[in-house]
């Protein structure tokens, strides 16, 4: 069972992280971290309340809270433990917070132990357009060895519900990772 350190902010797609971690969930386990406003977003987008999801995370799924910068996965030797750290859906204002090394919350602590400990990142942003800031602290982030993307779901598999282009995402974010899954078909051209 492989470890993981799922964290949702407060950028539109709530519905990438809480899919991302049922998925994950299944055969490992997941360290996760919502932010504030990641629980506004989740209430606004899919009607789900804080007390609510807290109630329903199954049992491969241990929580900490945002503030909680004590916690044991804000250390290097519990982050290298990890496949990585995976901030879907990942606000502007965590990006610039990831970007800079601010480790205001624990969600921004857990990346920059990520960066510092060469562990695997992945933010996926959600904004359009975007500003040169945005587009300097994506820049940053690559530079010091994260993977960032712009949620950007393909059409070539043919979605035909939302779930379907929200499982195309969340599937190239486990892509990315090495984990098997079955939540869209790969390409396939006619000489395949
Ligand atoms: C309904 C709603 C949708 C939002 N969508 C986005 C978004 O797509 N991208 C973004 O960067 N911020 C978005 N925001 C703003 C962030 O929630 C805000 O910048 C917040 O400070 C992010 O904090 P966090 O990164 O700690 O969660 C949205 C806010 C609300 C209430």
């Amino acid at each position: 069972m492989k470890k993981f350190i799922v964290c949702i902010t407060g950028a539109s797609g709530a519905i990438y992280g809480v899919r991302l971690v049922e998925e994950l969930s299944k055969k490992h386990f997941v360290y996760l971290i919502v932010s504030n406003n990641g629980y506004v977003v989740l209430d606004r987008e899919m009607g789900i309340k804080k007390e609510d999801f807290v109630k329903k995370l199954n049992k491969n799924i241990k929580l900490f809270q945002p503030y909680d910068i004590a916690a044991s996965i804000a250390s290097g030797s519990r982050v290298i433990e990890t496949e990585g750290v995976i901030i879907a859906p990942c606000s502007l204002g965590t990006l610039s917070a990831v970007a800079n090394g601010l480790s205001q919350n624990l969600i921004h602590r857990v990346a920059d132990v990520a960066l510092k400990e060469r562990k695997k990142l992945f933010l996926l942003i959600r904004e359009m357009p975007l500003s040169l800031v945005h587009i300097e602290n994506m820049k940053k982030v690559t530079m010091a060895g994260g993977i960032v993307s712009v949620a950007s779901p393909g059409f070539y598999h043919k979605p035909k519900t939302v779930e379907d282009i929200v499982n195309f995402v969340v599937g190239k974010i486990l892509d990315s990772f090495g984990v098997e899954h079955s939540l869209y078909k790969r390409w396939r051209s006619d000489e395949d």
